[in-house]
């Protein structure tokens, strides 16, 4: 997935489109945040009127001498009345950040929640190919650390840089008020630091894009260690994987600490700035006063103001850098939500509630790269409730076949149809319902075995389950452990044998009631004995249902109306007469009889 680089108007744009139901919320968090620039401006007020008015006896300013009347001629009484007043205003600051720290969690997470549940949802629709492509952790990277970044621009960066703005305008008039030549000289240096943060923004992009990427190609080594520790331990090689997530994970360091170098740096030059002009107030600041311009407790406003004054051109200054990163992060996450899925839902979907089971391939060809063609030119027709089997060399593409079934994938050309129509006319959940299938290799979630097998239907009763496993030959197995159905089957079923595992995914098929079965060598794990007992719960499975098995064991096909051999990404179509011949066709190694497979020895 390129991530292009957009431009800002074009990311805010989206940003607000994405956010646009909270956008209420976020707009409370602004007033909250608004009301801190008036607090702020009131906080050094009792100070001035302490220093000015109690300690040397002036006159209080005009709307305070008309409201305080007698007070204001009582030295003891006055200053009691400003220390109440610096309370005050000290609760109300408190209060107005609480109120607007709750109401900022609360909007962003859900925003963040709802976020990621999105392209959550948008990755499970995207294809198995494309997630083969490209690798889970790219996509958890995007979902949980990028998407953050939309939460982050709102919260940590639109409504702190409004909130700056007012600020930076607020106190630069009160500035201006109470003293031009001061407000002027602190002004001096706002073009200063509108010209080094723009110059900086694109570097600091680009750094952080490519961070990203990094740390999510660091993140998919452990996952994908950790998913196939068995052959890492097994062949010796942790060290050598230790060293590589070192390796990536150094050069993650490298980046970050270029990048807070830049950062850092920046923050250098910006303070630096700020103080030059702190500086500048100051020494005009007391020249005013020695001049008897100004007194001490208006020098000491100022000043104050000033300090105000620069925290928000800090902080605009400052933001707009990180800004750069979280778009960056933006970016991502929006490149994975605008995937397009491989395999669209039509826009007016043809209603299927259950299909009679008559699937038919026409002219199809398919390649999972657009390079080396798996399947060619394939095309047979199979009739409701007929039994296939499908056998061919390991590789020759088999369960491809089923794939494009299931519709996993679309052909590249031609057509598959179920009940005369083409599969891209269903809606994907309507035609997947149509289907039990048994995966070559069983896939378990690490939750118990009853819901293990109850995935296929998560409304069944526990008899439903039961009766499901004992067909699967795997109830006696349950019932010996000591949780029972209640057993925990750990990560992807590891603590489950690779039989014990195919015996389950059976039963979570039976369980399905699905007018077309895929088997997709169902008895490969297992030995004789117990082949021959599931393969009679799959006779009576099979009873009016459309089925194909994928099997490498002639006796799994005896009972097959049909066969289907794949060679060379052709499919020839045969009757169960034409057996002897695909036997001799395929050879020994790929179409054995059971008598030379490993239930044999036992
Ligand atoms: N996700 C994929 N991406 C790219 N190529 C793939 C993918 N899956 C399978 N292939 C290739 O497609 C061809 C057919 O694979 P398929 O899994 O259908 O074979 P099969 O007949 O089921 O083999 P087996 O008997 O070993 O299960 C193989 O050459 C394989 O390398
Ligand atoms: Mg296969």
């Amino acid at each position: 997935m390129p991530v292009l680089p957009r431009s800002d108007t074009q990311l805010v744009r989206r940003l607000l489109w994405e956010a646009r139901a909270y956008l209420p919320g976020l707009g409370g968090v602004l007033l909250l945040e608004l009301l801190s620039t008036p607090l702020a401006l009131l906080a050094p007020v009792p100070m001035k009127l302490a220093v000015d008015s109690v300690i040397h006896g002036r006159p209080l300013p005009q709307p305070l001498r008309s409201w305080l009347g007698g007070v204001a001629s009582n030295p003891a009484e006055l200053l009691l009345w400003v220390c109440g007043l610096s309370l005050l205003f000290a609760l109300a600051s408190q209060l107005q950040s609480l109120f607007s720290s709750l109401l900022t969690v609360h909007t962003s997470q859900r925003l963040l929640l709802d976020f990621r549940s999105r392209l959550f949802r948008h990755a499970e629709d995207l294809s198995l190919s494309y997630h083969t492509r490209k690798g889970t952790t790219d996509t958890l990277y995007r979902i949980q650390t990028d998407a953050t970044s939309l939460e982050w621009v709102f919260v940590d960066g639109a409504i702190p840089l409004l909130r700056s703005s007012f600020a930076l305008v607020t106190t630069l008039y009160v500035v201006l008020r109470l003293n031009v030549k001061i407000g002027c000289t602190a002004l001096a240096i706002v073009p200063v630091l509108f010209l080094l943060t723009r110059a900086t923004r694109p570097l600091l992009r680009s750094q952080s894009r490519e961070l990203k990427r990094q740390e999510s190609a660091t993140l998919g080594i452990i996952q994908e260690v950790l998913g196939v520790l068995r052959v890492v331990k097994a062949f010796g090689q942790e060290e050598r994987e230790r060293r590589r997530f070192t390796a990536a994970g150094e050069s993650c360091v490298q980046r970050r600490l270029r990048l807070t170098l830049a950062d850092g740096t920046l923050g250098l030059l910006i303070n630096f700035i700020a103080a030059l002009g702190l500086t500048a107030v100051l020494y005009f600041g007391v020249n005013d006063v020695l001049a008897g311009v100004l007194t001490i407790g208006e020098m000491l406003l100022i000043s104050s103001y000033v300090s105000q004054l620069y925290a928000p051109l800090k902080t605009l200054s400052r933001k707009t850098v990180s800004l750069q990163a979280q778009l960056a992060g933006a970016e991502r996450a929006f490149a994975l939500l605008d995937e397009p899925s491989e395999v669209p839902e039509p826009a007016v979907p043809k209603p299927l509630e259950r299909a009679r089971g008559a699937v038919e391939f026409q002219g199809v060809c398919f390649s999972y790269d657009g390079k080396r063609a798996v399947l060619e030119d394939v095309s047979f027709h199979v009739p409701p409730g007929a039994r296939v089997g499908i056998v061919g060399r390991t590789g020759a593409g088999k369960t491809t076949l089923t794939f494009l079934m299931t519709r996993f994938g679309d052909p590249a050309q031609g057509a598959v149809l179920l009940d005369g129509v083409d599969l891209r006319e269903y809606s994907i959940p309507d035609l997947r319902r149509q289907f039990a299938v048994v995966f070559q290799e069983p896939v378990l979630f690490a939750t118990t075995i009853a819901e293990n097998i109850a995935y296929a239907r998560p409304e069944a009763e526990m008899e439903e389950i039961v009766a499901a496993a004992q067909a699967a030959n795997i109830h006696d197995f349950i019932v010996g452990l000591p949780d029972g159905y209640a057993t925990r089957v750990g990560e992807r079923g590891a603590s489950l044998s690779g039989g014990e595992r195919q015996r389950i995914g059976l039963a979570r098929a039976f369980l399905r009631d699905a007018p077309i079965l895929i088997l997709d060598e169902p008895t490969s794990s297992v030995d004789v004995r117990t082949e021959a007992l599931i393969m009679e719960a799959v006779e009576r499975l099979m009873e009016g249902r459309t089925t194909f098995i994928i099997a490498h064991r002639l006796n799994t096909l005896d009972a097959c109306d049909l066969v289907l051999r794949v060679e060379n990404g052709r499919v020839r179509c045969g009757g169960a007469a034409t057996m002897d011949e695909i036997t001799a066709g395929i050879g020994e190694g790929d179409l054995a009889p059971a008598a030379s497979s490993k239930g044999s020895a036992l």
